[in-house]
């Protein structure tokens, strides 16, 4: 990937640009709970993005994506935003950078990714946190990591559409090989675990359903609301409730008959992930895959059933899982299509895999494709 894009960065440019990358992520257990306040569990991944990126000496920026085979050129004010959606990310970044009191000059850039696109893998963070972190490099700015994963975060939000939390993009700045992240979404403190599945006799293994939900982002704003909701219901009575992740079990019966039906069982799935998360991490510390897979098991019955974001494929994926003894698996990242996230005994790898090429096309008449995943580094200078 390197080199096609220093071939096209010197044909279109004349020159070489300097390479950066980040990186696409999994979420072992924790999901829906990071603008919540609550904790996460990522890790970056061996798919990311790549850019060759070069100082042009104006005000202006040209963009090219081999991807989608296409350029734009854009400027650095806040009414230049660029019409193709690709270019509105890089935009984003470059405007939340000067937003800091960041300096942000022109440049060139070419970029590819392999993080499979919809797939619940966060491409779009691996493309924000790629270019935050170049951009501060290549200008001097000395933006601490924290507030690259925000400005990633704030071009979700200004520049993209989806109110999402903070994890995508901790993850892709933070990420670090052969450790996983559990992170405080309130309070930012974060601890690296290392994670070796193979080591203990297990695989991580994604399958994606294919499924991409056109209205995905207003359906994610939609229950971020319905939890913000039920917060401020309880905060009514318990005032040191500051996100959902701060109320207990108890504090949401209280305010049943308040709230629509609908925010309630949204909530009721949040204070369960919050807790399983930390279940998750001390399991893991004691080398109990078994448990930390029943976690899993569990967050995929909240996510289709209380939050509602699974589909019928990911909810057949699970099942399968289920009936082949795969140790964990689940609905991963967002929901409304994408991937589950699958801990499989290494003998048990070929046999769940084969089940999946064979039973998942003879019900939906496609395929779903299989991501093996190594956790790996995130935002770096190549
Ligand atoms: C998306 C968002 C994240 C997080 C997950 C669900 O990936 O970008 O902030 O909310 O969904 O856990």
């Amino acid at each position: 990937m390197k080199e096609k894009i220093q071939a096209k960065f010197k044909e279109l440019y004349g020159v070489e640009g300097e390479l950066f990358a980040s990186a696409g992520r999994v979420n072992l257990i924790g999901e829906h709970t990071d603008y919540n306040g609550g904790f996460v569990f990522p890790g970056a991944i061996d798919k990311g993005i790549i850019a060759a990126i070069k100082l042009n000496g104006t005000n202006k920026v040209r963009a090219f994506s081999l991807d989608y085979n296409e350029a734009t050129e854009f400027g650095l004010e806040e009414a230049d935003k660029p019409a193709q959606a690709w270019a509105r990310y890089i935009f984003g970044v470059c405007r939340e950078t000067i937003k800091r009191g960041g300096k942000v000059a022109g440049f060139d850039t070419v970029f590819a990714g392999d993080v499979p696109l919809g797939a619940g893998l966060s491409s779009s963070a691996a493309l924000e946190s790629t270019f935050a972190f170049a951009l501060n490099e290549l200008n001097g700015n000395n933006i601490d990591k924290f507030e690259l994963a925000k400005i990633g975060q704030s071009t979700e939000h200004n520049y993209c559409g989806v109110n999402c939390g903070i994890m995508d993009q901790f993850a892709s700045c933070f990420g670090k090989k052969g450790c996983l992240i559990r992170l405080n979404c309130k309070t930012l403190e974060y601890k690296y675990f290392p994670f070796d599945p193979e080591a203990a006799g297990y695989r991580l293994v994604l399958v994606d359903s294919c499924v991409k939900h056109e209205l995905a982002s207003s359906a994610y704003n939609k229950r971020r609301a319905s939890c913000e909701n039920a917060a401020a219901a309880i905060k009514k009575n318990h005032p040191e409730v500051d996100f959902l992740s701060d109320a207990k079990r108890m504090w949401l019966e209280e305010v049943r008959e308040e709230i629509p039906e609908e925010d309630f069982l949204r909530a009721e799935y949040v204070i369960g992930e919050v807790q399983r998360v930390l279940d998750f991490c001390d399991a893991l510390e004691r080398n109990d895959y078994e448990t930390a897979g029943e976690l899993m098991y569990q967050t995929h019955f909240g996510m289709s059933k209380l939050y509602e974001v699974s589909c019928d494929e990911l909810d057949f994926l699970n099942k399968l899982a289920r009936k082949m003894d795969v140790t964990g698996s689940r609905v991963m990242g967002g929901g409304f299509g994408g991937c589950t996230i699958n801990l499989v005994k290494k003998d048990l790898y070929e046999p769940f895999i084969a089940a999946v090429k064979k039973e998942f096309p003879a019900k939906y008449g496609h395929d779903a494709k299989i991501y093996d995943v190594v956790i790996s580094d995130g935002a770096r200078k190549l």
